[in-house]
């Protein structure tokens, strides 16, 4: 393929000399919520600039040679073939609608915390020290090409509240090429001295400076896009939520936070913010900042009233089934957010979750939903939710969350080329090698495969990657 690794200053800049592209082989993506539509021996036209124009079923490569490139009036040495092979298959890249790039040198570090002790005793000191534009560089490039290599295509990234260093988590996702939402981290208060912003001025002085940052680089946000990101209730004052619902306002830009996530910061919420409304997220309500295109990490322990409040402000929700267990934070009732009309996606929200693979957040959405499920006298069986749900969820379901359902989250015409090659290793007694953790043994219905692989896939399954059509990830 030859482009991978290209260097960028803006997104205009980035491009080199992109060939369109055929896929062929086996595409799989959401149909429905509820339903998997698998297209066997296609083929997928995808052009210079990473849009999909033709999905063309029935087309092995002599075909794709004789038909589908004379139709599309592109000649033959200038298009790239990518042939999947045999029980190989291309699925949509996956959506973490909520992580923070900062965090990820403490995945798996948080003992036996909850969240308002884990902020302070992991959290706040890691990102603070990312204000070091080396450091910065060292931990953004890594979660960049560690989150692309499990199929991450894009991701909705708190940074911190540093300004060069989120301007940098920027600047290396339009290098590296993933699609991302880049957040400065607002915080005026709750925070240690030594990492809060100073006023409610400051604070939106410096995030207008990382939204202009964005705009510079990619002014029509075709790869990254600034997102306002109160970082919660509690660690922003009044004064500066109200800033901040009122530029989401001027900017129609989207908005992210954390909302409901445990018990006691949900007291705290209460008793920080006796004025503003009945409950946390009336606390958002009042400052304008559930807006259309706000995304709420978590929504744990929401009342029927609060949900009612999302669904009507038609606010989204990240559901992050890893953290939640990780940090005993709750199970988070999502066919009761889904069954109200919300918008769920899946989020890994390193480091309170301690994995960046949204393949792991999946399995765990199911694994939680089977845990309310158990939850005698409250929950039903369809409380459960299925492997094509989760996928669902971890795609098209992301999509919508992150206001992109019209570019990503399915392979059909009109969407962007943000794909993952999928290859699960076919048992041969020949041969010694281990790849991969699942095992198929050839008898498998293409159903089975794919629960096998939500079950025990990993990075070593997801074979390449592509945002916008190029090529960003390829295991070697
Ligand atoms: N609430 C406020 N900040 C955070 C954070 O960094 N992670 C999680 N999981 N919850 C939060
Ligand atoms: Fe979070």
């Amino acid at each position: 393929m030859g482009d991978i690794g290209f260097p960028t200053a803006a997104v205009s800049e980035t491009r080199p000399p992109a060939k369109n592209k055929i896929f062929l082989g086996t595409f799989i993506h959401s149909k429905t919520l509820s339903e998997l539509e698998y297209l066997h021996n296609a083929a997928v036209a995808v052009d210079s600039l990473g849009t999909i124009v033709a999905v063309s079923p029935d087309t092995d490569i002599a075909k794709a040679k004789s038909t589908l490139l004379p139709q599309l009036n592109w000649p033959s040495d200038d298009t790239d073939m990518v042939v999947a092979k045999a029980g190989q298959f291309f699925f949509p890249g996956f959506i973490d609608t909520h992580l923070h790039a900062s965090q990820y040198p403490n995945v798996g570090l948080f003992g036996n915390s909850t969240l308002l002790d884990w902020l302070n005793t992991y959290t706040f000191p890691l990102e603070a020290s990312l204000s070091s534009l080396p450091k910065a560089q060292k931990v953004y490039s890594r979660v960049i090409r560690k989150t692309l290599s499990h199929g991450t295509t894009t991701a909705a990234y708190y940074a911190t509240i540093d300004v060069p260093a989120t301007n940098l988590l920027a600047d290396l996702c339009l290098s590296s090429g993933q699609r991302a939402l880049i957040g400065r981290v607002c915080m005026d208060q709750l925070g240690p001295s030594y990492y809060l912003d100073e006023s409610p001025a400051e604070s939106l002085a410096k995030t207008k400076q990382c939204i202009d940052h964005v705009l510079s680089k990619d002014p029509k946000m075709e790869l990254i896009t600034p997102i306002i990101t109160p970082r919660f209730a509690p660690a922003c004052s009044a004064p500066l939520m109200k800033e901040l619902g009122q530029l989401a306002k001027e900017t129609d830009l989207p908005v992210q936070t954390h909302i409901s996530e445990n018990k006691n910061e949900i007291a705290l919420v209460a008793s920080l913010f006796p004025d503003a409304g009945d409950s946390y997220a009336e606390v958002y309500d009042t400052f304008g900042l559930l807006t259309p295109r706000t995304i709420l990490a978590h929504a744990v322990h929401l009342t029927e009233k609060e949900a009612d409040l999302v669904t009507e402000r038609k606010s989204k929700v990240s559901h992050c089934p890893c953290s939640n267990s990780a940090i005993t934070s709750g199970a988070a009732r999502v066919r009761w957010l889904l069954d109200k009309g919300i918008e769920v996606g899946l989020g890994t929200d390193m480091s309170g979750g301690y994995s960046p693979s949204v393949l792991e957040a999946a399995r765990h959405a199911v694994l939680v939903s089977r845990h309310i499920c158990m939850d005698e006298g409250k929950s039903e069986e369809r409380d459960k939710l299925s492997v094509e749900e989760v996928l669902y969820l971890a795609t098209r379901g992301g999509a919508k969350v992150v206001g992109m359902e019209d570019k990503i989250g399915g392979l059909e015409v009109g969407m962007e080329w943000d794909a993952q090659l999928v290859g699960l290793h076919e048992v041969d007694e020949e041969e010694e090698e281990e790849e991969g953790n699942v095992d198929v043994f050839g008898w498998e219905s293409w159903e089975e495969k794919i629960a096998k692989w939500v079950y025990n896939g990993d990075d070593r399954n997801t074979k390449k990657v592509w945002v916008r059509g190029r090529l960003v990830h390829e295991r070697k």
